[in-house]
């Protein structure tokens, strides 16, 4: 099968290329994630797939906004060279049989709460690597875990990918962009909010039990508000590891929440530095 790589012309020495992997329903935040793409190569390609294999029974794999048509004007409008949007049926033989294990760090936290995603998330990458072959892949900030397992994976079996991470982008009042916002009714994005305002809150602090303390207190608020939000997790962790951080932490943590407002699963972090 022709490379994105060998389709774009990108032999030897012809410049380089970056990916920026999506499942479409592009927005504000895949803008960002495509110019940072264009600050580190010479063309950006751009995949768009929905990964029946990161989504669990009950999620929403089958009602996954699907927006190919303005996905593409995205694409044009950004300056990008390649669009890669292959079906179900090319990515996944229909007798496969191997695929990459999360392993430990995928069953923590987020892998917590959704069992065989990483292990989704990860083959379906390293295939997306395999068919664009780009000297870098930009991935958001907003998916901290997955960017994690992604340099995890790209390190433990010597990926030939250098991996950025991009900045998450916001609304004015702090939601953060995500292609599953357009779930939440005006009354769920009220609530929804409490997710970055806790961040917020416990970012104000550089000790892990007070940060967990001041941003628990915004969500348990939220807890009785109409419509509620449901706590998944609001955990303190290691950035790189994702095991929860002690007291004795010194350095950067990310605070991570994860929480359901309506029928909507919502996550965000946000990076704090500890001190004692
Ligand atoms: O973050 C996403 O949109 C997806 O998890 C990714 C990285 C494109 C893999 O399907």
């Amino acid at each position: 099968m022709l490379s994105a790589r060998a389709a774009l012309g990108i032999g030897p020495g012809a410049g380089t290329l970056a990916l920026v992997p999506t499942m479409g329903a592009l927005h504000e935040g895949h803008r960002s994630l495509i110019r940072l793409a264009r600050e580190h190569a010479d063309h950006v390609a751009v995949s768009i797939f929905v990964n029946p294999l990161q989504f669990g029974p009950n999620e929403d794999f089958s009602r996954y906004p699907r927006t190919f048509d303005a996905d593409l004007e995205v694409c044009a409008a950004e300056g990008v060279s390649l669009v890669f949007a292959p079906a179900a049926e090319e990515m996944y033989l229909p007798d496969r049989q191997v695929s990459v294990s999360s392993g430990q760090m995928g069953t923590i936290v987020e892998g917590s709460f959704r069992p065989g995603h990483f292990d989704g998330v990860l083959t379906v990458v390293l295939k997306l690597f395999n068919l664009v072959q780009p000297d870098t892949a930009v991935f958001g900030q907003k998916d901290a875990q997955q960017l994690a397992m992604i340099r995890r994976m790209v390190a433990d079996l010597n990926v030939p990918v250098t991996v950025v991470g991009a900045p998450t982008v916001r609304e004015p009042d702090g939601l953060a962009l995500s292609s599953r916002n357009r779930y939440l009714s005006p009354a769920d994005r009220v609530t929804a909010l409490a997710l970055s305002a806790a961040l917020r809150e416990g970012a104000r602090h550089a000790r892990p039990a007070e940060i967990l303390r001041a941003a628990g207190a915004v969500l348990d608020e939220a807890a009785q508000a109409e419509p509620p939000l449901v706590l998944d997790y609001l955990s303190l962790v290691d950035p790189a590891t994702f095991t929860a951080v002690g007291d004795d932490h010194q350095g950067e943590a990310i605070l991570a929440v994860a929480a359901r407002v309506g029928g909507t699963r919502l996550i965000d972090n946000v990076i704090v530095t500890l001190t004692h």
